[in-house]
Order: structure tokens, then C-alpha cells, then sequence
């Protein structure tokens, strides 16, 4: 029989990416998201429009049917709206988890998978980064994800729930098929943004800071392909549905691309000139942030396969050209 899922947050970028692939594979999908930040065009199946700080609507949608597993994606994502209005972070981030949980639980549902970020790391006293890496976040987004995955960690103890929490580095990319992508009405992401600048969108690029002690100067992160994360997900729920009972895993390629690096394979894959000018380094930005991905590679056998920068630039740029929303 096959599983039925809600996808909460199934609107947004990477959840519509999971969702498809989901339903692509056989899982019945349910979306729940409020449409703050998600479309209705990116999602095909159900879609429950309601937030998830409302207790009623959380229950209604748990009990409409009975779900196999929960994949929650919703939340807000802005590392500088974070810094500017950290209750409002608290209050959808933590609050709306714990009142997600308090409706699965009234469910009986008890499986479910969390967007967790490398943001809960800080600036890296090491490199690559792995799950055991010090919890210093820097920001009141970061230390939303850390309290999450504290808060689940004792639900999991004591409610008997399945849970992990997966760790992404930077999501990019889009679906192969051309219809989902990245489409965020306050962008934050470099390839997205690099994209406008170079179709004369938004002005010029700035680059904050070329002095950082990286073989560029510029800062290097870890990109790695939203369908690869779509996979860790389906991964990680097939292993909470054998019997694990779930854990903290990091997701990314293990491989760093600096600022300077995405520029020229953004111009190399779109044939455009990225404008941009030098900015002055920006507060908490760490020099040099990769993960180690080797946990779950090693306990879920999830490996990525668009691993290749300019594979998941190229596939960014498809979108970019038509995008459908
Ligand atoms: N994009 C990244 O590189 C990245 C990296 C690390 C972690 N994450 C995490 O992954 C998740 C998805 O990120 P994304 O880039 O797809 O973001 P996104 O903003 O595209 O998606 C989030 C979705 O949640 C919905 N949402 C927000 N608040 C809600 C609420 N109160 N009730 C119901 N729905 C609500 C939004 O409408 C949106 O559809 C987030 O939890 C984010 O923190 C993202």
C-alpha cells in the first residue's frame, strides 16, 4: 500500500522539488503550506492552504487522513530579516514546529523529517564540517533550527516519534523537467542573483569581501543540487519507515565553489556577462563553509549525483530562462 505524506512547505523551493519527487515515486503527497513564501503553480496534487501556528487548522490537517509521515519544510529563511525581527523567527520557526509536533501527536503520526540548516554550525572551526562540529549559530534563523532540533531531539525521547533532521548546505538547482525552480519574491541566494545581474535584472553583483584567506579571496560554500536533497529525503523516510528511528545528518557535495568561481560558470553557462562590483566583507560571513556529508552516506548510502558546479548551474540557469512562476 502506498505512503501518504504531508508535505509542509510543499510550496516553497526546495519542498516543491521533494514533493515531485515524492509522487513521482509512488508516495501520496498532501501539501500544506500558507503561501507566504510558496506558489500554487509549484504544487500538482492537494493543497491545504493554512499556517502552521494555527493550532486548529494544524489538527485538521493531520487528522484528514491518515498520514504515514510528516516532511516539514515551512519557515521563515531570511538570515537578515532574522537579525531585524527575531520573534517573528521564533515564533513561526520554533513555535509553529512545536505546534506541528503537538498536532502529530494528537494524530498518532509518527514519523518526520525536518529542514535543518549548516547554519547551526556558525563560522567553522573546521573543515569539512561534520555532525559533530560545535552548534554556534550566528544568527536568530540559525539558532531557530538549532532550538528546533533540540526540541525534537526530547520529543523523539519521550513520544516515541521517528525523526531526523537534515542539514543542508546551499540548495541550488532546479527540477529537470523545467517546471519548479527557484523563485523567491526577496532573493538572498548567490546563483539566483547572479543570474538577474547578468540579465540586467538587478544591479551589479556585490561581492562581500575579497580578502578572505580562500585561494580567490572570496568566500566559499557548498551548492548542492535540489534534487539531490529530494532523494535524502525520500532516503531518509524509507529508513524511518524500516525502523530507524532517525538522526541529524548534514547534506551537501563535500566540495566548496568561492564567490568568484559560481560567477564565471554562471557566465560560462549562460553566455552573459555577470556585472558586479568588490563590497566590503559582511558581518558573520566565515571565510570557508563544506560540509562532510559521510554520516549518511555511510548509514542511508544517499550520495549526490550533481556534484559537477556547472551541472547545477546550468540546471539553475533552465529555469532562470522560463521560469513558470
Ligand atoms: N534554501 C536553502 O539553501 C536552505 C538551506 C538550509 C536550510 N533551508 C531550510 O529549508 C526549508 C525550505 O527552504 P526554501 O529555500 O525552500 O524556502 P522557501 O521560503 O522557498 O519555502 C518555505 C515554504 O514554507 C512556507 N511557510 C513559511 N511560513 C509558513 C507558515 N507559518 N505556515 C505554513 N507555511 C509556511 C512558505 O510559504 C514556503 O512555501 C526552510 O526550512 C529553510 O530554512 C534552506
Amino acid at each position: 500500500m502506498s505512503k501518504v505524506v504531508l508535505v509542509v512547505g510543499g510550496a516553497g523551493y526546495i519542498g516543491s522539488h521533494c514533493a515531485r519527487l515524492l509522487s513521482e515515486r509512488g508516495v501520496e503527497v498532501v501539501v500544506l503550506d500558507d503561501l507566504s513564501a510558496g506558489h500554487r503553480e509549484a504544487v500538482s496534487g492537494p493543497l491545504i492552504v493554512a499556517d502552521i501556528r494555527d493550532r486548529a487548522a494544524m489538527r485538521d490537517a493531520l487528522q484528514s487522513r491518515p498520514f504515514d509521515a510528516v516532511v516539514h519544510f515551512a519557515a521563515r529563511a531570511l538570515v537578515s530579516e532574522s537579525t531585524a525581527n527575531p520573534a517573528l523567527y521564533f515564533d513561526v520557526n520554533v513555535g509553529g514546529t512545536a505546534t506541528l509536533i503537538a498536532a502529530m501527536i494528537e494524530a498518532g503520526v509518527d514519523t518526520l523529517l525536518f529542514s535543518s540548516s549548516c547554519s547551526i554550525y556558525g563560522a567553522p572551526q573546521y573543515v569539512p564540517v561534520d555532525e559533530a562540529h560545535p552548534k554556534a549559530p550566528m544568527s536568530p534563523y540559525g539558532l531557530s533550527k538549532w532550538m528546533v532540533e533540540q526540541m525534537l531531539d526530547e520529543v523523539r525521547l519521550r513520544h516515541g516519534l521517528r525523526i531526523s533532521s537534515l542539514r543542508y548546505f546551499n540548495a541550488a538547482g532546479a527540477h529537470p523537467s523545467g517546471e519548479l525552480g527557484e523563485s523567491h519574491a526577496v532573493e538572498t541566494h548567490l546563483i539566483p542573483l547572479a543570474f538577474d545581474a547578468a540579465l540586467g535584472r538587478r544591479p551589479p553583483l556585490q561581492v562581500y569581501g575579497r580578502d578572505y584567506d580562500t585561494p580567490d579571496g572570496t568566500c566559499i560554500r557548498d551548492y548542492v543540487h535540489v534534487m539531490d536533497l529530494a532523494e535524502a529525503h525520500l532516503s531518509a523516510l524509507e529508513a524511518m519507515w524500516r525502523g530507524h528511528p532517525g538522526s541529524a545528518w548534514n547534506l551537501g557535495t563535500g566540495r566548496g565553489s568561492s564567490v568568484l568561481q559560481v560567477l564565471d560558470a554562471v557566465a560560462r553557462v549562460s553566455g552573459l556577462t555577470v556585472p558586479r562590483e568588490d563590497a566590503a566583507r559582511r558581518e558573520g560571513d566565515p571565510p570557508k563553509v563544506w560540509a562532510s556529508a559521510a554520516a549518511i552516506r555511510r548509514e542511508l548510502g544517499w550520495t549526490p549525483k550533481h556534484t559537477e558546479l556547472e551541472e547545477i548551474i546550468a540546471s539553475a540557469w533552465r529555469w532562470t530562462r522560463a521560469p513558470r512562476y
